[in-house]
């Protein structure tokens, strides 16, 4: 097994600790047999008389056996099982579901953190304020929302009252993202804010340092800037996205060049 690989499951298995090893969600009606096979799959209660130990590993193997069934989804399999998902909390407080939207053949992608009230509402990321100000900063590298962009988000149900996705939402809804981007297979992502960022490069490291740089998540570049949302509250953070946007520009431009 990979460094990275083993770095993956030991985070999992801190977050299955932080869950107390008690699957506390249940399945509920899910929109297609396919999801509701999979859902069961990770909130079913091992046998009884099972200790913590069989427990824990039992736990460890449905979460990873339901991340390899979502990495073999195609798009609309994963459409449909996502707008089913019962597998995290955020399932009891959502609205809808919000997938993404744009191009799934794109070459940029953009992951934000998590759905607001107005997503929720509507099924569309970025739709709000922020939304406008993701629009505005498309612009700006000559981009448009539904061409050869797509914009999707860490966590895919809206956390309550617009606050962080815990620890152990942002890992369960993981595998959609990892699904999302091996389909899409974007030439460049862009991670707005820290939550996407230290989710898709799994640092805890702070913004400011992550920003300026070319990461990469598997092979693909990410670069990361702050979150629309800080710029409604923070005007002077508008010249560093600038900065960071012609960065991510002037990357896109190499990447072409050189054929990536
Ligand atoms: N903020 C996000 O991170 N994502 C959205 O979809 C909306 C606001």
């Amino acid at each position: 097994m990979s460094a990275k690989s083993d770095a993956r499951r030991a985070r999992r298995e801190l977050v299955l600790n932080e869950l107390g090893l008690t699957p506390l969600w249940r399945i509920r009606e899910a929109n297609a047999p396919e999801a509701a096979q999979l859902n069961q799959a990770c909130t079913e209660i091992p046998a009884v008389g099972a200790g913590p130990a069989e427990i824990h590993t039992a736990h460890v193997d449905q979460w990873e056996d339901r991340r390899a069934k979502i990495l073999r989804m195609g798009w609309e399999g994963l459409q449909t099982s996502v707008a089913g998902c019962v597998a995290c909390p955020l399932c009891e407080s959502r609205s809808r579901t919000v997938f993404g939207v744009g191009d799934p053949n794109a070459d940029w992608l953009c992951v934000g953190e998590g759905p607001g009230a107005q997503e929720d509402a509507t099924g569309e990321p970025f739709v709000g304020l922020a939304g406008q100000l993701l629009d505005n900063m498309l612009a700006a590298i000559d981009l448009k929302r539904g061409r050869n962009v797509f914009i999707t988000n860490i966590v895919k149900c809206r956390p309550p009252g617009n606050r962080e996705p815990t620890p152990v939402e942002a890992q369960s809804c993981e595998p959609y993202l990892a699904r999302q981007i091996e389909l899409i297979r974007p030439r460049l992502i862009i991670a707005l804010g820290k939550i996407a960022g230290s989710n898709l490069l799994n640092t805890s490291a702070s913004l400011a340092s992550l920003r300026g740089k070319v990461h990469k998540y598997l092979d693909i570049p990410v670069i990361v800037t702050y979150h629309p949302a800080y710029l409604l509250r923070n005007l002077p953070g508008k010249a560093m996205v600038w900065e960071d946007l012609c960065f991510a520009r002037s990357t896109m431009n190499q990447l072409l060049q050189s054929g990536h």
